[in-house]
């Protein structure tokens, strides 16, 4: 007889659909259910953990218990992730690797980030004046393919930028999607890597020399733990790794304005508010409305957490949205409610909607603090260098959609420049 306690578990032979269904929510419903922050179920064929909550994420994050490489599916690794790429690294290679992407991160290049968003904003603002209306994801997506590429020191011709902009999306947009979309996806990941690829191969070749502090240079000319360049595949797959999210930062952009339509009360303090009460904004955008929503490892050997047994190889998920709602950590987690941020500790494994735990050493995402900067301008802008009206339109967003977003995109009309915006 075992002493392990057992593990609640989904009945059922496989629950790929029910994820697909539920979205979102899948963890959070089941955890629920079972009254438990661990529970036992079968995606994509094979048995997974599934946790959720402080205490767990302070688990899997623990990297001498859990590990990267095998543990995202394959269908992800096409579109989302790439193949080869961070994500999938454990141990020195990934803290070597992960340094490459923390090395960007200065504040001056954080301070260059949120100026070239307010200057693109800028531009964009100037066209908006003369159209009735906007679809602010669609906008928010071309911006940032701007602010990306000039970031990064990649190359962008006014004429490639609705080309460009597309293949970044469709590798978000298409992560959780099967058929046709899936297969855009895929299409749009390859074509993606070929351009990144022709411009490694100039620099290399010293055709093409970005200034040494662009991660086009910085990542072309990077080094393994072995002193060998990296395969230039890597590189792509890295690159896109900074490209495609800084373009994801739109699906935040859309909830900024959409809490800012949904909540006009908070607007009015935000208009005579400090830096914090915007900062607390953004940060209860990121929990309250869904983006990425789970994270995935394996056990790296056996171990017992609170009497349950891990076994090595097990696929684990960790629910990032499910613990941004949990009702153990926060007060009424339904409320949109940016106050909350006020009295929140900062704890790396309460609030984590870009994963938790550590930069340098862990898997949380190395572009937290950039998103957090663009958001910043965004909402800034928005509150304070623009006026515009919200036409009727659909503004429901659906939790089984992966990645969610309202179902009009965001329109707005009308929209004017505000002179000491
Ligand atoms: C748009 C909003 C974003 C969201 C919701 C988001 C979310 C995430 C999540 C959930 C992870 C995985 C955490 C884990 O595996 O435990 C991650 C990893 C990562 N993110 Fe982000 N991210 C965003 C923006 C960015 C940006 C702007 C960048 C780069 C400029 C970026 C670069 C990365 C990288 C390189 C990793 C891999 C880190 C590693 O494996 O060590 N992300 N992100």
């Amino acid at each position: 007889m075992s002493n392990h306690k057992s593990m609640p578990k989904d009945k059922g032979l496989d629950h790929t659909l029910s994820v697909l269904r539920e979205g979102y929510e899948f963890i959070l419903n089941r955890s629920n259910k079972y009254d438990s922050n661990i529970f036992e179920t079968k995606v994509l064929g094979e048995k997974t953990i599934c946790l959720t909550g402080k205490e767990a994420a302070e688990l899997f994050y623990d990297n001498a218990k859990f590990m990267r490489s095998g543990a995202a599916p394959k269908h992800v690794q096409k579109t989302l992730f790439g193949e080869n790429g961070v994500q999938a690294l454990d141990g020195e290679e990934h803290q070597h690797r992960k340094a490459m992407f923390m090395a960007l991160m200065t504040s001056d290049a954080l301070n260059e980030i949120a100026e070239l968003t307010k200057k693109h904003l800028e531009a964009f603002a100037a066209q908006w004046e003369t159209q009735e209306k906007i679809i602010v994801y669609e906008e928010a997506k071309k911006i940032l393919t701007h602010v990306a590429c000039e970031w990064t020191g990649v190359p962008l011709e006014d004429e490639e930028v609705d080309e460009r902009t597309n293949q970044l999306a469709d590798m978000f947009e298409s992560a959780a999607s099967i058929g046709p979309e899936y297969w855009k996806g895929r299409r749009s990941r390859n074509a993606g890597e070929e351009w990144m690829e022709e411009l490694i191969q100039k620099v290399r070749d010293g055709e093409m020399n970005p200034p040494s502090h662009r991660a086009l240079k910085q990542f072309s000319n990077h080094r393994d733990l072995n002193g060998e360049l990296l395969d230039k595949q890597i590189v792509a797959v890295e690159l896109l790794n900074l490209l495609r999210p800084i373009v994801a930062i739109s699906v935040y952009m859309s909830f900024t304005v959409l809490a800012m339509i949904e909540y006009p009360d908070q607007v009015l303090s935000l208009k005579s508010g400090n830096e914090t009460d915007r900062q607390n904004f953004i940060q209860e955008v990121r929990r309250y409305y869904p983006f990425f929503p789970f994270a995935g490892a394996r056990v790296k050997e056996d171990f017992t957490w609170e009497g349950y047994k891990f076994e090595e190889g097990t696929l684990t998920l960790l629910d990032l949205y499910g613990t941004n709602h949990h009702p153990d950590l926060w007060d009424d987690p339904k409320k949109f409610n940016p106050a909350r941020f006020e009295s929140w500790q900062g704890s790396p494994f309460d609030f984590i909607p870009q994963g938790g735990g550590e930069f340098d050493f862990g898997h949380r995402c190395a572009g937290e603090w950039l998103t957090l900067d663009v958001l910043k301008e965004t909402l800034s802008y928005f509150v304070t260098g623009l006026t515009f009206e919200v036409p009727e339109q659909d503004l429901s967003y659906r939790m089984s959609e992966m990645p969610s977003l309202p179902k009009s995109g965001v329109q707005l009309s009308n929209l004017v420049r505000q002179k000491n915006g």
